[in-house]
């Protein structure tokens, strides 16, 4: 195989950063604008322009949608030179549009990258997730234990009390019965109104975030950027799609679904070494967001390769005008 077709992850992995920082940066105007469609809009500009510079024969396999419903980034769609390796990208330009128009935290931009087939292609269908941090047996938490089983068995394995337990939810109706079910616990419950890659990521840094624990159903797509980041930093992340009707069955079946109500593993969503980059857009409890100051904006990264278990911290510092 030619050189400049190896999946290079630490040659690539610089410009997978300038891909995400490039997202956040576009979106920076915009926060705290009230207008999603507009930050969204900005950053998903931004990312393609950014991403068609790198050396790569990419395929988006996690994007922002079909192609007949999103003109930009679809899944499926070729991006990158052209000239290098054959590799699968997931991103999400904006994740958080909504933390974004109002300015809530949280709001990252996010892009991960692996070699052709690395990843899983997940439809556009909610999935139940599952995810802890580094440091515990395989399978010591599993979706097929009820919340207050999971925490119970999660506190065990920590020697800890389960009041000493924090689980990040999304604050949404269809996890009150879970919230409550957790109550009963002694757990402390995070409720995030948006943006399940950074809860999940947050039990990866527990020491930092305060949070042990993830669950609940968000995005399919939110959930294999999410397994991309855990594959970098550690961790077990679970995930079962669900379908509410038939459409999204046949959306997941399109994808090359065909055990509906599999278990997917971290491993089995990241099949092979990835590179992870995301840039904070809003200040949030993994990295701080765009920073205003006179003639330039700031913007933090984070890049991570799961060959190496390395983990960059970047701070760029954008010029204006
Ligand atoms: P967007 O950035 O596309 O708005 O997604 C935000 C998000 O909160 C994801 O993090 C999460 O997976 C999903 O939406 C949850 O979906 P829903 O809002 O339908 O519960």
């Amino acid at each position: 195989m030619p050189v400049n077709e190896i999946f290079e992850d630490r040659m690539l992995s610089l410009g997978l950063a300038r891909v995400s920082e490039a997202a956040a940066l576009a979106s920076a105007d915009l926060i705290g604008r009230g207008d999603e469609k507009a930050a969204d809009q900005a950053a998903v500009d931004a990312m393609r322009t950014q991403l068609n510079l790198l050396d790569i024969n990419g395929v988006v396999v996690i994007g922002e949608g079909e192609r007949d419903e999103a003109p930009m980034l679809y899944i499926g769609e070729e991006v990158g030179s052209g000239k290098g390796p054959a590799v699968d990208i997931a991103l999400d330009p904006l994740e958080g549009t909504t933390l974004t128009a109002k300015d809530m935290p949280n709001a990252l931009a996010v892009i991960a990258m692996g070699p052709r087939g690395s990843m899983l292609h997940a439809p556009d269908v909610y999935m139940d997730k599952l995810a802890i941090g580094p440091g515990f047996r395989t399978g010591v938490v599993t979706l097929d234990m009820s919340p207050s089983e999971r925490i119970t068995a999660l506190a065990a394995a920590k020697g800890c009390s389960t009041r000493d337990i924090t689980v990040c939810v999304l604050e949404r109706p269809r996890h009150e019965a879970m919230i409550a079910e957790l109550r009963t616990t002694g757990a402390a419950i995070r409720l995030i109104t948006d943006g399940d890659v950074a809860g999940v990521i947050h039990c990866a840094e527990s020491e930092k975030t305060g949070i042990d624990i993830y669950m609940g159903s968000g995005g399919a797509p939110e959930g294999v950027l999410a397994a991309a980041a855990l594959k970098c930093m550690g961790g077990q992340i679970y995930g079962r799609l669900m379908f509410r009707n038939k459409d999204e069955e046949g959306r997941a079946r399109k994808a090359g679904i065909e055990v509906l109500d599999r278990v997917y593993t971290l491993d089995d969503m990241i099949t092979q070494d990835v590179i992870f980059a995301a840039t904070g857009v809003t200040d949030g409890s993994i990295l701080p967001g765009i920073r205003r100051e006179p003639g330039f904006v700031t913007a933090e990264t984070i890049l991570m390769r799961s060959k190496t278990g390395s983990v960059r911290h970047i701070s760029y510092k954008h010029p204006l005008g």
